[in-house]
């Protein structure tokens, strides 16, 4: 089965054909990063814009890379939420006009639980595991029980992880998008010079909760207060000691899961799962089986739509002509979707 996926909840325009889940035929992705750039940050309005100029040539690209003809496609998925209100209903309405034109089933995905989907485009991987899910306005913890199944475990009581990358590098100008530029700036600095303070979160309810405000106010904010004085006040060794703080954040509640639950099987998605720290703290963890998907896969894509998409469809799941975009995801504390 050759499912066509759509993503356009924030500034990726991208199109994939993906045959049963797994095999990728062609993933066209239009980054709008050199358009955001001046703004150090997504311009919902002008995401929107370009997605509408974009995604009829991105769609046609996809299939033409892809090999087959567009009466071959079987079905087609598309993420309706959670993002950008304006982009996720260019790709939606898009999604729709083309599956009723081309007599297709169509069905809507969640963005999150494509992200966790992606390293099985990649990966033969079994349930259940714990699913990290980070990306620029997420942080979930979740015990995974199928491709649609998640309970979460543990979230950002406040900013989302990479988010809190995206912030403090605007602020020391360190480069866009941020997290990539915090990531390299990183590798060459120090991160003993600064000591920022952690979140005690460590009680009942929050076991595996994690919070970024109070790391982000500190890096911008408290600077000089968390100084070790024997290291030179330099970005990269802002970088390095940010980055450190805030990874290691996440990877403490996640191995704390692990022990708790007796899940050793660690499968992360998302934008900030490209990061070379994480992949190595994780990595270099023993008892723990660490997987993630390649760099590409790791930020947003249409091969992760599609492919989800598929078990979805083969499911038995189709999505109506109502079907309406949200930005957010209600109630997922507790459960996901
Ligand atoms: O998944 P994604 O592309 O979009 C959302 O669904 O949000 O994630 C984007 C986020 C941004 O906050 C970006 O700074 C972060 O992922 N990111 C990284 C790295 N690459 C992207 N954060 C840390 N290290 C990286 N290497
Ligand atoms: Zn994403």
């Amino acid at each position: 089965m050759k499912v066509l996926g759509i993503e356009s909840s924030c500034d990726e325009c991208s199109a994939a054909v993906v045959e049963d889940g797994k095999k990728i035929l062609s993933n066209v992705i239009a980054s709008q990063i050199e358009i955001h750039k001046p703004y150090y940050g997504v311009v919902p309005e002008i995401a929107s814009r370009k997605h509408t100029e974009w995604i009829a040539p991105v769609v046609k690209e996809a299939i033409a890379q892809s090999g087959i003809k567009k009466n071959e496609i079987d079905g087609i998925a598309v993420t309706y939420r959670p993002g950008l209100i304006g982009s996720l209903l260019v790709g939606l309405s898009f999604a729709k006009g083309l599956a009723l034109s081309l007599s297709l089933p169509f069905v809507g995905v969640d963005h999150m639980l494509a992200h966790l989907y992606a390293p099985h485009l990649e990966h033969d991987i079994t349930y259940p595991y714990l699913g990290l899910i980070i990306s620029g306005g997420h942080t979930i913890i979740a015990k995974v029980e199928d491709f649609q199944t998640f309970t979460v475990l543990g979230t950002t009581i406040d900013d989302a992880c990479g988010e809190a990358f995206d912030k403090v590098a605007k602020y020391y100008d360190l480069g866009y998008p941020g997290g990539v530029a915090i990531d390299r700036l990183a590798a060459k600095g120090n991160p003993e010079a600064f000591r920022f303070p952690k979140p005690k979160l460590h009680k009942g309810d929050h076991s595996y909760d994690v919070s970024y405000s109070g790391l982000k106010t500190a890096v911008v904010n408290q600077l000089d207060l968390f100084h070790n004085k024997k290291f030179e006040k330099t970005r990269e060794n802002i970088a390095a000691s940010f980055q450190k703080t805030a990874i290691d954040m996440i990877v403490q509640r996640v191995l704390k899961a692990a022990k708790d639950t007796g899940i050793t099987k660690i499968v992360a998605g998302g934008g900030v799962s490209a990061n070379s720290y994480l992949r190595k703290r994780l990595g270099d963890e023993p008892d723990i089986t660490a997987i993630f998907p390649s760099l590409k896969l790791c930020t947003d894509n249409a091969a992760m739509i599609a492919g989800i998409g598929f078990h979805l469809l083969v499911s038995g799941q189709t999505s109506s002509y109502n079907l309406a975009a949200a930005a957010r995801v209600p109630l997922f504390r507790k459960t996901y979707p």
